[in-house]
């Protein structure tokens, strides 16, 4: 019974087919180009592909030669999809920043007023823009003067430009750090390898005066002396300050100043999530129910009847 069913199935599925076959050379644009045409094209393409796989095969094989380490990826807590950031730590961080990374880097983006809600009550915000004092003017004398900070002003700055930050560090610049995990690769991890890296260079490597070696910095040698050491500092919150734990602190609030609106965007990835999958299935249903006519539908090509 099957055999008879295959051998009547048989020649109407080949004639479809053939006309199938018909309809889509008829459709194809290969069709009006010429072998010749076609063998160019194939060589032109590998050429091309083979061309871009080269470039890639160079361009890695000159980023493995480097003499820098790769900083592993961490577990940090913020790391998940829907993951916050440590708001504690934020707060260890700006301490750990103001009371050793200040002293050579800017953070000229960020004012007092970013911390309020994220670290610091409004308050306490403001009692650390009071601590510092801001050149303001010019009075009615048209001079200026210094006031005590208010949650308007920007972090104070160690050095008045450029070239007095470099005079004071052997010549080398510390960057500003406000944007810094964005404009590094690796981000925090690499924040995080670079405080916490440094060692004696190995056998063979000298170091100029004024330079540190840490595998992690390109080239190996850093204008920046370790700033981090066990008990530096002391917590206000009472956390045990460990060189990697000062490190952890200052990278993830490093990472939020970059990032402010990280936990915002995590939130509303969220609710997107969320409204999107209700939403999907809505859609899946509407677009069934609308195609069910296209569908089932079903043309016949009818030939004309000769005249002969
Ligand atoms: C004594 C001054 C000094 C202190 C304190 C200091 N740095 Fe630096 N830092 C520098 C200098 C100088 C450079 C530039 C090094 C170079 O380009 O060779 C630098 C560079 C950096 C860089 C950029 C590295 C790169 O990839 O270009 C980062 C990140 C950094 N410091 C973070 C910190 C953090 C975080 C702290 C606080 C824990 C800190 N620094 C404390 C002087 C300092």
């Amino acid at each position: 019974m099957a055999g008879v069913a295959t051998k009547l199935a048989k020649p109407i599925l080949s004639k479809t087919a053939c006309q199938k076959g018909q309809q889509v050379a008829q459709l194809s644009t290969l069709r009006e180009i010429s072998t010749k045409q076609k063998t160019l094209l194939t060589v032109g393409g590998t050429l091309i592909g083979g061309g871009a796989a080269l470039c890639l095969a160079l361009d890695q094989s000159v980023k493995a030669s480097g003499l820098d380490a790769h900083p592993p990826v961490y577990s940090w807590s913020h790391n998940g999809i829907f993951d916050s950031f440590d708001h504690a730590s934020i707060r260890r961080g700006y301490e750990v920043y103001k009371q050793v990374c200040s002293a050579c880097h800017s953070m000229k983006y960020l004012a007092y007023r970013n911390l309020v809600g994220v670290s610091h009550t409004e308050n306490e915000a403001k009692a650390e823009a009071e601590s510092v004092m801001v050149l303001d003017g010019p009075n009615e004398d048209g001079e200026m003067f210094q006031r005590p900070g208010k949650l308007s002003d920007y972090f104070p700055r160690p050095y008045p430009n450029d070239e007095a930050a470099r005079a004071a560090n052997n010549g080398a610049l510390p960057p500003d750090l406000s944007y810094i995990t964005s404009a590094r690769h690796g981000g925090e991890n690499y924040i995080f390898a670079l405080l916490t890296g440094y060692c004696d260079p190995p056998a063979g490597i000298q170091l100029r005066d004024g330079l540190y070696y840490n595998p992690y910095f390109v080239g190996g040698a850093i204008g920046m002396a370790q700033a981090l050491y066990n008990e530096l500092i002391e917590y206000s919150d009472g956390t045990p300050a460990t060189a990697s734990q000062l490190a952890k602190d200052v990278s993830v609030f490093l990472k939020w100043a970059s990032e402010p609106e990280h936990d915002t965007r995590k939130k509303m990835a969220l609710k997107v999530i969320m409204m999107f999958s209700m939403v999907a299935s809505v859609i899946y249903y509407l677009k069934r129910h609308k195609f069910a006519l296209v569908k089932s539908r079903k043309f016949q090509f009818k030939p004309k009847e000769s005249h002969q």
